[in-house]
């Protein structure tokens, strides 16, 4: 090469070096509370000087600070930097915890708070000021950030997420990874859940088969799942690493040694995130039964109708070892909160244990709920006395707990269930499967987003109660860490704002032209993160009792999108209303809505039934109950005028494996003209139609005739989801009580959501 090209290259890169870079935008997630961009820039560079006016409070934030100047500019700075300056401030009048001030100006960047979590949230907003790409490509060069002031706190106190590593196990490596993704979404607790039926995670030195044996298993059929799915999407692969050989056989697992978890810890306490270690029990034990069988009360680990045999809390032998595991797990976890889980836990051998059966004797326990009761508050005691505070999932409240006991509340489909929690007095922690479970790729941002802290039959003067939200990534179909970070990724960028910041900032358009540049910045991480934005429209309903009409809000994942609707259900055109904003539906209407591109409605069109019926808000008496895991908006759910979608999960489908017999009180005489109920079928998950439908009017509520009988003419051959109305005339009869039978005749599920009578 000639010298000349040799000096014309050194000067291109030297241009090139010398060239500062730049934010495009400033897209801070979680929105700030207060920001005010002003129309400079500061430059950031090696030589920019550290101006520490700390009083030694917030060394692992400087320590954070060199990291990350040294990931995006290849250096760190000094306190003898000779350029612009970076100055960290303790200032106690920066109130509450956590809270900071932002205070860019040409040649200072001014970082201030009144505690190191404060001060650690204004270096993330610093870091999400610099170029997304600089996360993965160092400058050496110079960075300019724009002239900004900033003043931000957190509103709600538990922002978390949660990880199961029982069901697929995920590296050490991945957890720290994790901690570094939550901390840059100011998120701050991390729930670990270490053990389930499939695997049990942490090192026990003093049951050390519980990871020698119970760590490890065969593949199971969740596992099938996820091969069967790996033939289309990679990403369900089994990782390599997780896999061992014993014997010739191939096995699945992994655990955490104490002293990876405690250096986890460590790492995750220097980003300001609390991580809250889960042993469920007495129910989702099977690992530890199947190594230690002298746990259950039938000394052999198995499964009941739903869930696995649980500890046996008869058996003195089972705290024994509940206290020992809690011990070690309190000595490498120094969290306040311990969780015990408390979810989901089959009692049918508890029935049958002559153990149990004395205990309940001996403590005048009524029930078996009453014994579940029992083992968690005595599980709690212990852990109280170590000065712990206990999280349990909300089943453990059927019957009663100690409200000074946690309780996140993860059963969206029973309504009622953040009621009662508030209604026993304990603090509540938002888990409601629905949006908060991460577990489908395909699930939507919009309602976690807009996720109310209460519904408002919540009693107001209960809010206090409410510590946050947290989501929850199940992992029984999640076997790589690429498929947990795209499931994970970017919702959580929701939830963080949604719990981070204040209403007055909540900005659903804001927030999706924000997530734009976070997707950048996220890339450069090397986040696997799925998002595909849908046109699917996703309705809101708002019954209006007062004005006997209901409200309908649409709203979409694209940005300021075109829709138009109609109401008979005919097919949008742009002739059609324009979507503005809430409109009402006065008795019936088949609402169908789409998304508008150049002229054209795309698909899928959103199609839902709204009726404003007589029977709204009407009490409802069920003889025979719904299904306990499909209640819907429990017994109000008939005539609540919200009408379910296409899937029997959306909390508006009310299950049933025994008929349907149910008594609506109109409160007076009155002409009845209409009857109708919608039923749906699915026969993959043994969803099937009622054989038929009858219907009495009474106006006594005592002597009833029958004034209906609709037979079912879908045969449970149709595999496809199909939804029948069973329709028909009440002939203007004048009546009071109507009584509602449905005959499940296929011994099945049966599903309806809303008794339409006009
Ligand atoms: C749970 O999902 N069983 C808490």
């Amino acid at each position: 090469m000639k010298y000349s090209s040799i000096l014309l290259l050194a000067v291109l890169f030297w241009t090139a070096c010398s060239t500062p870079v730049s934010n495009p935008s400033i897209s801070i997630i979680p929105a700030p509370a207060k920001m005010e961009v002003q129309n400079g820039s500061f430059t950031l560079s090696p030589s920019s000087k550290l101006v520490l006016k700390d009083e030694g409070k917030f060394s692992n934030e400087v320590e954070f600070l060199q990291i990350t100047l040294e990931h995006a500019l290849d250096s760190k700075i000094s306190e003898d930097g000779k350029g612009t300056e970076i100055e960290l401030i303790f200032d106690s009048q920066i109130q509450p915890a956590g809270a900071y001030q932002l205070d860019i100006d040409s040649d200072k960047a001014s970082l201030k708070a009144g505690d190191a979590t404060g001060m650690f949230y204004a270096l993330e907003t610093f870091r999400q000021l610099l170029p997304a790409d600089l996360e993965g490509n160092k400058t050496s060069g110079e960075i300019l950030i724009p002239t900004v002031k900033i003043e931000d706190q957190p509103t709600l106190e538990w922002r978390g997420m949660h990880l199961d590593v029982s069901r697929h196990f995920f590296s050490i490596e991945y957890l720290h990874r994790y901690v570094d993704l939550l901390a840059l979404y100011k998120m701050n607790k991390f729930h670990l859940h270490l053990t389930d039926d499939q695997g049990w995670r942490m090192e026990i030195k003093q049951y050390p088969e519980l990871t020698e044996k119970s760590a490890w298993r065969t593949f199971n059929n969740q596992d099938s799942v996820c091969m069967e799915k790996a033939v289309e999407d990679p990403r369900f692969n089994f990782e390599e690493k997780h896999l061992r050989e014993v014997d010739g056989q191939t096995q699945y697992g992994g655990f955490y040694t104490q002293e990876e978890l405690r250096e986890l810890v460590a790492y995750a306490q220097s980003r300001h995130i609390e991580i809250i270690p889960e042993i469920d029990m007495p129910g989702h034990m099977m690992a530890a039964i199947q190594v230690y069988p002298e746990l259950a009360c039938t000394n052999s680990a198995g499964w009941g109708k739903v869930f696995s045999t649980p500890l046996c809390p008869g058996k003195e032998e089972v705290y024994t070892f509940v206290e020992n595991v809690l011990t070690e797990v309190m000595d490498v976890f120094p969290s306040k909160f311990i969780h015990i889980g408390a979810d989901e836990v089959e009692k049918s051998t508890w029935e049958s244990s002559k153990e149990s059966q004395d205990l309940m004797k001996r403590e005048g326990l009524d029930d078996v709920e009453e014994l579940q009761t029992y083992f968690v508050e005595r599980v709690t005691d212990f852990l109280k006395s170590k000065g712990k505070e206990v999280i349990v999932w909300d089943d453990a409240l059927n019957a009663g707990l100690d409200p000074s006991v946690y309780v996140m509340y993860w059963r969206s489909w029973a309504a009622a269930v953040p009621e009662k929690i508030a209604a026993n007095g304990n603090p509540m922690i938002l888990v409601p499967g629905n949006p908060l479970y991460f577990s489908r790729l395909d699930a939507k941002m919009y309602p976690i987003y807009h996720l109310p802290l209460y519904g408002n039959k919540y009693p107001e003067e209960k809010a206090n109660l409410i510590q946050g939200m947290q989501a929850a990534l199940w992992s029984e179909t999640v076997p790589s860490e690429a498929l947990a970070d795209a499931i994970i990724f970017p919702k959580m960028l929701a939830l963080a704002e949604r719990a981070w910041s204040t209403p007055e900032v909540h900005d659903w358009e804001s927030f999706k032209v924000r997530l734009q540049s976070q997707l950048k910045r996220l890339d450069a991480l090397g986040v696997n993160y799925s998002y595909e934005v849908t046109k699917e429209l996703i309705p809101f309903m708002n019954v209006d009792e007062e004005n006997q009409q209901i409200g309908i809000t649409l709203d979409s994942e694209l940005s300021n999108p075109e829709i138009h609707y109609t109401l008979d259900g005919s097919i949008p055109s742009l002739e059609s209303p324009k979507y503005e904003g809430e409109f009402f539906v006065k008795g019936s209407a088949l609402v169908t809505a789409a998304v508008f591109d150049d002229g054209k409605a795309l698909e899928p069109y959103l199609t839902r039934q709204v009726d404003y019926h007589k029977a709204i808000g009407k009490p409802v008496t069920y003889y025979k109950p719904w299904n306990g895991a499909y209640p819907a908006g429990d017994a109000g759910s008939m005539t609540d005028g919200l009408r379910g979608g296409d899937t029997h999960h959306d909390g508006k489908w009310q299950g049933f494996t025994n008929d349907i017999d149910v008594t609506i009180d109109m409160g007076v005489v009155q002409e009845l003209n209409s009857f109708s109920a919608t039923f749906m079928q699915l026969s993959g998950p043994g969803i099937l139609m009622p054989g038929a439908v009858e219907v009495s009017l009474s106006s006594d509520g005592e002597n009833f005739h029958q004034v209906l009988s609709i037979e079912n003419d879908i045969p449970k051959e149709e595999k496809e989801l199909i939804f029948k109305d069973f329709t028909g005339s009440l002939g203007g009869e004048k009546a009071r009580y109507i009584n509602v039978k449905a005959i499940n005749s296929q011994r099945a599920f049966i599903f309806t959501d809303e008794i339409v009578i006009n």
